[in-house]
């Protein structure tokens, strides 16, 4: 059997948020303008101030017709309507401003039966030609998606239980009195790697351990993020809070 070598994620250390949004937005866009896109978003804080970007650049002309997306992850047992669903946040974060068509991208829905759906989901994927370039985010814990520390590097799309430190840290996003959902469907470690590139995003110092770790700590299931070294081509942009442990 032979193994995936081994290799650091390229690392650019950003001055602030804003400008690993500009940059992370300048790297999206430019995959977005060549024919047949097709680009894999993450939810979050993180990213939001890159839609913002991407949402100012459909407005001056950025062309979405042949644009292609899927996103990461969705709650298990919530619907797409649900304030705190994945699917109204992105539509309303990017792909209702932005003009892209609803045939034209795909989030899992967290009411179908799960082991259909996530079938349904890498099948749709694998339709649409794989993915382009990859956007993510990182947990506290250095969750990627919703895969949680102990999750395989082969793991494809599936139903996972979410950790109390990942419900607690999604708590704000929920309207008050509802509670966060124990489980998610998330594109798996293994589907994400398959991406032709990957951009991970990391703004704040409550990023800084999770980070610091996947720098620096060999790759392993109990750092998810970790899988980042097992792509060939992977880039990490960080603002200083978050690159603060790191030499
Ligand atoms: C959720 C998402 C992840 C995201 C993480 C961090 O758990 N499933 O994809 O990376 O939150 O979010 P934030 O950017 O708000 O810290």
């Amino acid at each position: 059997m032979t193994h995936p070598a081994i290799r650091q994620p390229k690392l650019e250390i950003l001055s602030s948020p804003e400008a690993v949004a500009d940059k992370a937005a300048a790297i999206l866009s430019q995959k977005i303008a060549s024919p047949d896109a097709v680009i894999g978003l993450a939810t979050g804080q993180t990213p939001l101030p890159i839609y913002a970007r991407l949402r100012a650049m459909a407005q001056s002309g950025l062309k979405v017709d042949h644009l292609r997306c899927f996103t990461l992850d969705e709650y298990y047992g919530i619907s797409p309507a649900h304030d705190a669903s994945y699917h109204r946040f992105l539509k309303t974060e990017l792909f209702d401003p932005i003009g892209l068509p609803q045939d034209q991208w795909s989030v899992p829905d967290g009411l179908a039966d799960p082991v259909t759906e996530t079938a349904r989901y890498e099948d749709e994927i694998r339709k649409a030609g794989g993915i382009d370039i990859q956007l993510l985010g990182i947990g506290r814990n250095g969750h990627i998606g919703f895969n949680e520390p102990g999750s395989d590097f082969t793991s494809r799309t599936r139903l996972v239980a979410l950790s109390e430190d990942t419900r607690l840290a999604n708590l704000p996003l929920f309207p008050q009195g509802d509670h966060v959902p124990t489980h998610a469907l998330t594109m798996g470690i293994g589907t994400i790697l398959e991406a032709r590139s990957i951009l991970m995003v990391v703004t704040g110092e409550s990023k800084a351990r999770a980070l610091a770790e996947v720098m620096t700590l060999p790759p392993s299931p109990d750092r998810p993020a970790s899988a980042l070294k097992l792509h060939p081509d992977s880039i990490i942009l960080a603002d200083r809070a978050a690159a603060a442990l790191l030499s």
